[in-house]
């Protein structure tokens, strides 16, 4: 049945894709907004021990299980226990991966038209705080624009995917990623050098640990796992490609040290160069398009800064749609014995189909936008599946390896390509401290009415 799944041409190829995967919207949208949100320093420590603690540990458990069973999310669980409810923790993952996908390819569609505005000098001539926030009002208020850009961007994720795994989605990877790192590092070196960029750090190494409400916590291990891309099966599945000679626990160590040291550099973009443009951290889900819009126009070369920023924007988060696209479209191609064209295709229309609510939420139709006590679609969309389905999907992960699949298995699974050091501490962290941890965070979550 595993003829033609593929595999990923070389190691190297792999950790390109799995960072890339990781590497996404998450770091540079997602991770300063939240952190600005929940006021900075304290946050982000939180967030580097739910990394350590949970998301390595849980990465592990994910790779192991994709290259033993080399299946994707729900047949690695059928392979292993084929008659109980296992698989369907498989399936959970499958239909996160679809509502993680349907919201963000819009926030996604968002990064193609301002890499369009910047391309045409957009961002250049002293553009002010209310002329960017009226570009991304108009934009996003606009049901075509939204319904369209986000139609787009999966189409150009589809393209990739349909052309498989090493001629699909490691190619892309390759070309993309090196562009990605060079472009971050040029950015960086300019925000850190604009005046008042002190004060930016101050805001993100300053620890108040008052700030740390239960929807604090919350957020710190949510954004760890999707950050990482854990919790859904995409680990499973591109674990699943993976040739046995390839040393999991260094892959993973890469993989997470590049994905945390890039939303700290991103961090380390976006706000030495908010505060410079004296505007509030706490802008929530628009702080990268507003902020940054008005910050170039101070800048030397400031547009093509833009159309750097921009283009980086859609290079990440490329590479991440296509791992969350890769799951659902596995999971046809394992399980259902679809073509992969044909799977890529119709999960592409279904995506699409439920980015549409999520499109329209930003002002396009009132009723979405206003749903969930004004929350709107599309952010809830990125509260229940990016962190309460990643974090019981996570749970459910560690429960398995740990007590069903086994320890034993897992370590001898890693051992064929590169020893695990520390083995009795991994297992502990997957049987005990990962489950109990993020149960905990939960229920203290639901308990406390504090979760959003
Ligand atoms: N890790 C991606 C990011 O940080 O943008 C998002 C993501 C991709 C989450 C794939 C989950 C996933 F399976």
């Amino acid at each position: 049945m595993s003829v033609n799944r593929g595999k990923w041409s070389s190691d190297f190829g792999f950790i390109l894709a799995a960072a890339g995967s990781a590497i996404g919207l998450g770091n540079i949208w997602r991770f300063p907004y939240t952190v600005g949100e929940y006021g900075g320093g304290a946050f982000i420590l939180l967030y580097l021990a739910f990394v350590a603690l949970i998301g390595v540990p849980v990465l592990l458990a994910e790779l192991s299980l994709g290259r033993s069973t080399e299946r994707s999310a729900v047949g690695a669980f059928k392979k292993l226990m084929p008659d109980s409810w296992w698989p369907a923790v498989g399936g959970l993952g499958v239909l996160c991966g679809f509502g993680i996908l349907s919201f963000y390819s819009v926030i996604a569609g968002w990064t193609l038209s301002y890499f369009y505005m910047a391309l045409n000098g957009r961002f250049a001539d002293g553009l002010s705080s209310e002329q960017s926030t009226q570009i991304f009002t108009e934009l996003t208020a606009s049901p075509i624009s939204e319904v369209l850009l986000s139609a787009a961007f999966l189409t150009l994720t589809a393209l990739v995917v349909r052309g498989g795994i090493s001629g699909g989605i490691e190619r892309a990877a390759r070309i993309l990623m090196p562009i990605f790192l060079v472009v971050l590092l040029l950015l960086v070196g300019r925000s850190v050098t604009l005046d008042g960029a002190s004060e930016g750090f101050a805001f993100l190494f300053a620890f108040d640990f008052s700030k740390l409400s239960a929807a604090a916590v919350v957020s710190a291990l949510g954004q760890a796992l999707f950050s990482m891309s854990l919790g859904m099966g995409a680990m499973i599945t591109y674990g699943s490609y993976l040739k046995r000679s390839e040393n999991l626990p260094k892959a993973a160590v890469i993989v997470a040290f590049f994905d945390t040291g890039l939303a700290l550099i991103a961090g380390l973009m976006i706000f030495p160069a908010l505060f410079h443009a004296g505007a509030s951290p706490a802008a929530g889900p628009s702080l990268i398009f507003i902020v940054m819009a008005t910050i170039f126009n101070t800048m030397p070369l400031g547009s093509l800064f833009a159309i750097a920023f921009y283009g980086l924007l859609a290079i990440a988060a490329l590479t991440s749609t296509i791992s969350l696209l890769e799951v659902i479209v596995a999971y046809f191609v394992d399980e259902r014995q679809w073509s992969r064209e044909r799977a890529t295709w119709v999960v592409t229309a279904g995506c699409f189909a439920l980015s549409v609510p999520s499109a329209l939420s930003f002002g396009g139709s009132s009723f979405f936008t206003n749903m969930f006590g004004g929350t709107g679609f599309l952010g809830m969309a990125n509260i229940v599946f990016g962190n309460y389905f990643l974090s019981i999907g996570a749970v459910l992960i560690c429960v398995f390896v740990g007590w069903k699949w086994g320890i034993g298995n897992a370590v001898a699974e890693m051992d064929s390509g590169g020893k695990l050091p520390a083995q009795a501490f991994w297992g502990i962290l997957v049987r005990y401290v990962c489950p109990v941890a993020v149960a905990i965070v939960l229920v203290y979550a639901a308990v406390t009415g504090n979760y959003l």
